[in-house]
């Protein structure tokens, strides 16, 4: 028999009370009801989906679209209602979704990203050298995490790093849960108006870049796109190119530093580190909140009912933390050799940058704690900014010593 409503919608997002683990009522959750509903800070509700199977089946399956632009799709950030009136192709739907993902695909196959070692490469050892030269305690997010992943994106894209204190402001502000409606409003308008302005100077003088490329070959009227779905791709490609993986960075240093026998394991058998790489998405799973759906018809998952036009979010981290599918997933285990997480997403938009995520972490990893063996966090793990509600998990600052 199927169940059609929750006797009551416990508010969302719920909090992480470790800093690695979801929130422990996933746990509850996905043993007892697996889609539970759920109050919204933006208002409305929405189901939320615990179990790795029913989370890859919402991800995978057409009866859950990531159309934006569908009346009651749940969103998680005040303001973001004005992204999803226009959206990005990350919240469209097939065809339209695969018009302009193909567009992005062969710049990021895993053989055009190799391409790109070296310069990633130096990039660490140019952060490191810079860090090293100075006293600590130094914020490993201001003075690598942020700047590695920045100036990778940045150099792919065609943005210049010498703006990253602009457009990092304001991208903060579009991915916290604490801004307001109008600091979202705001903090948009100025990024459109700085994409703007760097397309139109790309067209006067194109580079060997990504934004020129699309310049010069797609936009209309010889090409196919329009300049306001150019400005907002871009926009895209460039907020989740740095954020999620600078969190990724930081919050994997302090999982790493706090596990000190899985870091040994590593240091002694570096063939391992892709293995750790996956371990600590699994693990640490930081784009929990970030897979929101709409169901397009009336379905049913794990025995609950859910109508056409209600809103679904596929819990990242509680599926990537399913005990029938990672046994004992609290256990962080470079050993583990489970590839199979949803860190990355699932389905038709899947991660598209996750080959240049993974290159960097491998990079950055192998090199932090081999340059800087002594690394230590300079202040008690408990107390360190962590980035509750935002879309995807990180630490605002991580001060860090040797
Ligand atoms: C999509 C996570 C790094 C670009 C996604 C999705 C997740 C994710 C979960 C799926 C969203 C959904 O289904 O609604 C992550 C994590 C990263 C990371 C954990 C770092 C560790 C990057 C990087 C880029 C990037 C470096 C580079 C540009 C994108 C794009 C999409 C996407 C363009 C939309 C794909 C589509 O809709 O077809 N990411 N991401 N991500 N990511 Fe990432």
């Amino acid at each position: 028999m199927s169940r059609t409503t929750a006797p009551d919608s416990r508010s969302f997002p719920l909090q992480r009370q470790c800093p690695f683990a979801p929130p422990p009522e996933y746990e509850r959750l996905r043993a007892e009801e697996p889609v539970s509903k759920a109050r919204l800070p933006t208002g409305g509700t929405a189901w939320l989906v615990t179990r790795y199977e029913d989370v890859r089946t919402v991800l995978s399956s057409p009866v859950f679209s990531a159309d934006g632009t569908r009346p009651g799709f749940p969103a998680l950030l005040q303001g973001q209602a004005q992204v999803l009136q226009r959206p990005p192709f990350i919240r469209m739907d097939p065809p339209q979704h695969s018009f302009y993902r193909r567009m992005l695909i062969q710049e990021f196959t895993l053989k055009r990203i190799k391409t790109m070692r070296p310069g990633i490469q130096a990039t660490v050892n140019g952060l490191l050298d810079d860090m090293l030269a100075t006293t600590p305690p130094v914020d490993l997010v201001e003075a690598f995490a942020l700047p590695v992943s920045s100036l990778v994106i940045c150099q792919l894209l065609g943005v210049p790093y010498d703006d990253h204190e602009f457009f990092q402001s304001r991208s903060k502000v579009g991915v916290s849960g604490e801004s307001t409606a109008e600091q979202f409003a705001t903090a948009l308008g100025e990024l459109r108006a700085y994409m703007d302005g760097l397309i139109t100077r790309k067209q006067q003088e194109p580079g060997d870049d990504l934004l020129s490329k699309l310049v010069t070959e797609q936009l209309e009227p010889a090409g196919e796109l329009r300049r306001d779905e150019l400005l907002m791709m871009c926009l895209m490609l460039l907020n989740a190119g740095h954020e999620t993986t600078a969190n990724m960075i930081s919050l994997g240093t302090v999982a790493l530093l706090e596990h000190p026998d899985q870091l040994a394991a590593l240091q002694e058998n570096p063939e391992l580190l892709p293995d750790t790489i996956e371990e600590l998405l699994r693990y640490l799973s930081i784009a929990d909140l970030v897979t929101a759906r709409i169901a397009a018809e009336d379905t049913e998952l794990s025995g609950t009912r859910i109508r056409a036009g209600e809103g679904v979010i596929a819990l990242l981290a509680a599926a990537d933390w399913d005990p029938g599918v990672f046994p004992e997933p609290e256990r962080l285990d470079v050993h583990r050799g489970n590839r199979h997480h949803v860190a990355f997403g699932y389905g038709v938009h899947q991660c598209l940058g996750q080959n240049l995520a993974r290159v960097e972490l491998e990079i950055v990893f192998s090199t932090l704690f081999r340059r800087i063996p002594t690394l230590r966090v300079a202040v008690p793990v408990d107390e360190l900014p962590y980035k509750h509600g935002n879309l995807a998990y990180g630490i605002h600052a991580l001060p860090v010593t040797w």
